[in-house]
């Protein structure tokens, strides 16, 4: 049977910390052997919003390829790539350009949004507007069923789809239209008990040495009622007891969350267990990242077959968007 194709990507604007992980990584995984994956790390898209900053770029495409690999996504199942090598997908986005209405881009919710939560930087430019239009050339250009991202991107897809379909009317049915797989995650709240995000400066990365790690646990906001040893807490205030909900075994949830309730532990006993279960998710991912680290020439070659791989799949899309497009 022909598996189905599922494409997803994550933009290189940061490091990768564990709201990346449980929230987009570990599913990536999982959906490995059920479908046919392409993943990739979106750098072009690092640049609509980061064009300052390229140095940043490049450090942050190198964290997202090793943790790619690090939790698990294994090139021979999946493909794994970077965006910037296909350039096929920046002649779709171009050739896109020509069919899309500047009123589908303007009332995409994140483009003024994003611009209000990033004053700082200019972002009255063409390639952030077109943002949405360079995802759908990523996520169409495969001709992907299923792209699992978070809610937040949904927006993106139904633009997707709607360009998708326009294209299809003018030309004949190239694309089918793109479906988000959305799958609910827990929230992962920060060390400071906001939304983990690399711009709260609250994560915790996965590039982490274990003794940071342990640090920003060991320094994690708690109930704030709970300031002495001797004051009972509650747990559904603490996000140390929200991050026990996503690493902890159930019987280790409990034992904090009555040990807080009755003031029976501190929080410091309670963090130590969080600790503990976060290292057990964490050791063989160091263990990966750091093999990969010490053979640079490994992982370029990973890359590269993974780019060579999705080039030959739009090298095809590519055919019959340009026969479509009257292109010789
Ligand atoms: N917008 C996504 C993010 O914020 C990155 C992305 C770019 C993407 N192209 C995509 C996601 C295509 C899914 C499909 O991380």
């Amino acid at each position: 049977m022909v598996k189905e194709r599922v494409l997803s990507g994550m933009q290189a604007s940061g490091r990768v910390h564990l709201g990346n992980l449980v929230g987009a990584l570990q599913n990536w995984v999982r959906l490995q052997d059920k479908y046919d994956c392409y993943y990739f790390v979106a750098d072009w898209h690092a640049l609509t919003s980061g064009y300052a900053n390229p140095s940043a770029i490049r450090e942050s495409v190198k964290d997202l390829l090793i943790n790619f690999l690090a939790v698990g996504l294994d090139p021979e199942r999946c493909t794994i790539f970077l965006q910037s090598r296909i350039l096929e997908h920046a002649e779709l986005h171009l050739l896109l350009s020509m069919i899309t209405p500047l009123g589908w881009l303007e009332r995409v919710p994140t483009y003024k949004e994003k611009q209000q939560e990033l004053k700082e930087r200019d972002l009255a430019t063409y390639g952030f507007l077109g943002y949405p239009l360079l995802q759908t050339a990523d996520i169409i250009i495969y001709r992907a069923k299923y792209v699992p991202v978070g809610v937040d991107q949904v927006p993106h897809l139904e633009i997707s789809r709607e360009i998708a379909r326009r294209f299809n009317n003018f030309y004949g049915e190239v694309f089918p239209e793109p479906e988000a797989l959305l799958t609910e995650f827990p929230k992962v709240p920060g060390v400071d008990g906001r939304k983990m995000s690399k711009s709260y400066d609250n994560a915790i990365y996965l590039s982490d040495s274990p003794k940071e790690v342990e640090h920003k646990i060991r320094t994690m906001a708690t109930d704030p009622a709970r300031i002495r040893r001797t004051d009972v807490g509650n747990p559904d205030l603490s996000p140390v007891h929200q991050l026990h909900k996503i690493f902890s075994s159930k019987e280790e949830q409990d034992y904090v969350a009555e040990g807080c309730r009755t003031a029976g532990i501190g929080c410091i006993d309670c963090k130590k267990i969080l600790i503990k279960n976060v290292f057990r998710v964490l050791e063989p991912i160091w263990a990966k990242r750091e093999e990969l680290i010490k053979n640079p020439e490994q992982l370029d070659s990973i890359i590269e077959k993974g780019n060579e791989k999705a080039r030959a799949v739009c090298r095809e899309t590519m055919e019959l968007v340009r026969k479509g497009m009257g292109l010789i």
